[in-house]
């Protein structure tokens, strides 16, 4: 009997990064085979809850607590193998079987000592995450530099790990022969080399063909996209984008598997948006002030704990004060780095900008995670809930315009039905539909594994 043929969905993020992906994803994991990395390396951090409490994931898949599930590390990401191998313990810990079913591409490119120096050092003007992101994915394009390899892939530690240790340490040493440099290298590759030691008995190192054949076999694919597609090397603002192609047609590429295989795309948003680090945010709640307040915090590595300090939440979430309405919201809502705790800024909900990445990308069905954050503004000066939106001009050009939603109390208990939600929540969400012509899968009403709001059902596939 022949074997039915799998298929591939991707989630993306439709913002700049952190719009709860990682609760989807284990919610719907369930309805796969395999979730599966395509890009970018430890510079991501995605949170999900378990029955033994928050796990926070830089690397591996967010499906890893449905025991079930192969997880898959796609060509397309970059591996930090010291934070690979110590988020495995940590997961260990959590109660997560991690060994014989997380699988590695051989052609991953490795981070070296010199990607982060080179990103602690330049990565701060952008306001980067400090993973060496941008300089790993930079060699992997130059190849070749001043007569040796510039980068170093899984495959090159299988084949030979001790010349390929040996390369990082002559590598660095091209671009700082100092004494001291040299040390601090050295130091990070014994700690890399260890990392790899454990590696080596716990991931399995696979081929090209490894996903399609499994996907040729039935299995079925989550493509987990890691940041957003507004921070797209190409497509976001340079230069205030990752360093890696987030945009989910990207997953047939760094996730290795034709995109013969694409069944739906799925976008995941947050009712009130957020950034980290620098770049263009219309709808900032303080502009420019909040920018640099916040740009000025990650530098000084203050977060969460000194903003508590500092302010009086309830207070300032009433000022007529956009910015300082922002740090409110902000400390209400949790908005602080996973894994650096910096603040992150914040802003309303960009209408126009989320449906042009609707369009762009051709997304099938969309998650609005913490529409409960929302209540908030039934407590701000206006009480209303702003968003950005299109409007048609006088000469019938689209142009973006705000509009006002009337805020509501905080949500009633246990809502299990759409009709359950308050009148003016169910208006924003049918305003959210129209603007992107999109269906809204679900909604967040909480961080809790249960507490997402499945609004409409359906494999949403635009071919099925
Ligand atoms: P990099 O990816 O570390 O090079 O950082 C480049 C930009 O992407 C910075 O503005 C980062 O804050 C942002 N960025 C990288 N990863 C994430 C993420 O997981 N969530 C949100 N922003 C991110």
């Amino acid at each position: 009997m022949k074997t039915r043929t799998g298929f591939a969905d991707v989630l993306v993020g439709m913002q700049y990064g952190d719009e709860g992906k990682a609760k989807i994803v284990d919610r719907i994991a369930g309805d796969y085979d395999i979730v599966a990395r395509f890009n970018g390396g430890a510079n991501a951090g995605h949170t999900v809850q378990t029955p033994q409490g928050q796990a926070r994931l830089a690397q591996i898949p967010s499906g890893v607590f449905h025991p079930g599930l192969s997880l898959y590390i796609g060509s397309g990401c970059v591996v930090n193998l010291t934070k690979l191998a110590d988020e495995i313990a940590s997961l260990r810990d959590a109660g997560a079987r991690i060994d014989g079913r997380l699988y590695v591409n051989e052609r991953c490119a490795v981070i070296q000592p010199m990607h982060l120096d080179f990103d602690a050092r330049h990565g701060a003007g952008i306001g980067t995450t400090g993973n060496g992101i941008g300089p790993c994915y930079a060699d992997l394009a130059l190849r070749w530099h001043r007569g040796m390899r510039s980068v170093v892939q899984v495959r090159d530690l299988v084949a030979d790990d001790a010349g390929a240790f040996e390369q990082m340490l002559r590598y660095a040493a091209q671009f700082d022969d100092a004494p001291a440099a040299r040390a601090a290298t050295a130091d990070r590759v014994a700690r890399m080399r260890a990392a790899w030691r454990t590696l080596r008995e716990t991931i399995v190192v696979t081929d090209a063909l490894w996903l399609t054949h499994r996907v040729k076999a039935g299995a079925r694919v989550l493509f987990e996209g890691a940041q957003s597609v507004m921070l797209d090397v190409a497509g976001g603002e340079q230069p205030y984008v990752t360093s890696s192609h987030t945009a989910p047609a990207f997953a047939f590429v760094g996730g290795d598997l034709s995109n013969r295989y694409h069944r739906k795309t799925i976008g995941v948003a947050k009712a009130i948006v957020s950034r980290v680090g620098e770049g263009p945010f219309p709808t900032e709640f303080g502009g420019e002030r909040s920018a640099r307040y916040c740009a000025d915090a990650a530098l000084r590595g203050t977060g969460w704990r000194e903003e508590r300090d500092r302010f009086d939440a309830a207070s300032m979430l009433a000022s007529e004060d956009d910015f300082d309405m922002g740090i409110a919201l902000r400390m209400l809502t949790g908005e602080y780095g996973t894994g650096s705790g910096r603040p992150r800024r914040l802003g309303y909900l960009d209408l126009a900008a989320l449906a042009s990445a609707v369009e762009r990308h051709a997304v099938d069905e969309l998650y609005l995670n913490k529409c409960d954050c929302l209540s908030w503004f039934a407590k701000t000066h206006a009480g209303e809930i702003p968003v950005l939106g299109i409007a048609l001009s006088e000469g019938g050009r689209s142009v973006p315009a705000i509009r006002r939603f009337t805020a509501f109390e905080a949500l009633p208990r246990n809502v299990h039905r759409p009709e359950d939600l308050p009148g003016a929540l169910q208006a924003l969400l049918q305003a959210v539909e129209q603007a992107t012509s999109c269906r809204i899968a679900g909604i967040g009403l909480g961080p809790g594994r249960n507490q997402l709001l499945t609004l409409s059902e359906g494999d949403g596939a635009h071919d099925a």
